[in-house]
């Protein structure tokens, strides 16, 4: 444990004053972190979260990655789905969620048409990332995004493409449904994940797929990926916040698991998700899709 003298702004212009910050010396994550384990086969945990408090005790358990999700418009703002979610929204968010997080990467998602041309891709990340203090972003997105991701890549934004199921087109697919079943899907998913990475995305994120296809994208792509739904075989594993703690209401998603049943309180809940994916154990046959 270090303890660090900062000079902070007082409320007064120009007047600062001292504080001292107590820190544990923990190795903040990176990408690089997330492509060297890929590398070693060791898997990494991720999880959303949408303030301060939670992102703490995400961070204290070990969790890699947290994800300041467009899902905060279906779990924080009670919306059925995440189309009303703004970029001011997840930037209130995110700044919140950088405040409890000392040690894991934090992404935060690109809502419903903040990229819609390269331009606004460009000006909604340069905002999530300076004023969301976000490290990268992440947005929905197959063949149709690879102008802005090269484009986002090349000014030095670290980019997550989000491939599967994209809840953001829920409204065309009429539904939450299981992509890439079929041949030329899974043919297509495959030949857009390339195209992606070689654009300059850095992390892929994997939903709802087969675990064959999966395995096929992550053994494919030299970027990690990160799979919901996606079965065992990705690099990382994600889940909702509300999902694994079970207050989601209505019937439990297949592809999540509650580990607050049964655990000591959230902090420990949130210790064995990292260790059941960490050991494998998660995501189990039962949460995954043929
Ligand atoms: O947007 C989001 O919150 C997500 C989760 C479903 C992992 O991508």
């Amino acid at each position: 444990m270090s303890v660090r003298c900062i000079l902070q702004p007082d409320s007064a212009e120009g007047v600062f004053r001292m504080s001292t910050q107590h820190s544990e010396a923990r190795t903040q994550i990176s990408i690089g972190t997330l492509r060297r384990m890929k590398k070693e086969g060791e898997k990494f945990a991720c999880l959303t979260a949408y303030d301060a408090t939670f992102a703490r005790v995400l961070d204290a358990a070990g969790v890699e990655l947290i994800l300041v999700g467009d899902s905060l418009g279906m779990v924080i703002q009670g919306h059925d789905s995440t189309i009303p979610v703004t970029v001011d929204d997840v930037i209130y968010h995110s700044r919140a969620v950088a405040r409890g997080c000392r040690r894991a990467l934090l992404m935060a998602d690109m809502p419903f048409m903040s990229f819609a041309s390269s331009q606004r891709a460009f000006d909604n990340a340069a905002r999530l990332m300076g004023e969301g203090l976000a490290h990268m972003i992440k947005l929905e997105g197959g063949a149709a995004q690879v102008e802005t991701v090269r484009l986002l890549a090349d000014q030095g934004v670290p980019v997550c493409a989000h491939m599967g199921l994209r809840p953001q087109t829920v409204f065309r697919l009429g539904g939450y449904k299981v992509q890439g079943r079929e041949k030329e899907a899974a043919r297509a998913m495959l030949e857009d994940a390339r195209k992606l990475e070689a654009a300059g995305a850095e992390v892929l994120r994997l939903g709802c797929v087969p675990s064959a296809l999966g395995r096929e994208i992550t053994q494919t792509l030299a970027i990690p990926v990160i799979g919901i739904g996606a079965g065992p075989h990705c690099d990382g594993q994600i889940l909702v916040l509300h999902d694994m703690l079970g207050i989601t209401p209505g019937k439990p998603l297949r592809f999540t698991r509650n580990f607050l049943a049964g655990a000591d309180g959230v902090g420990a809940a949130v210790a064995d998700f990292v260790r059941a994916v960490k050991a494998e154990e998660f995501p189990a046959p039962e949460h995954c899709f043929n």
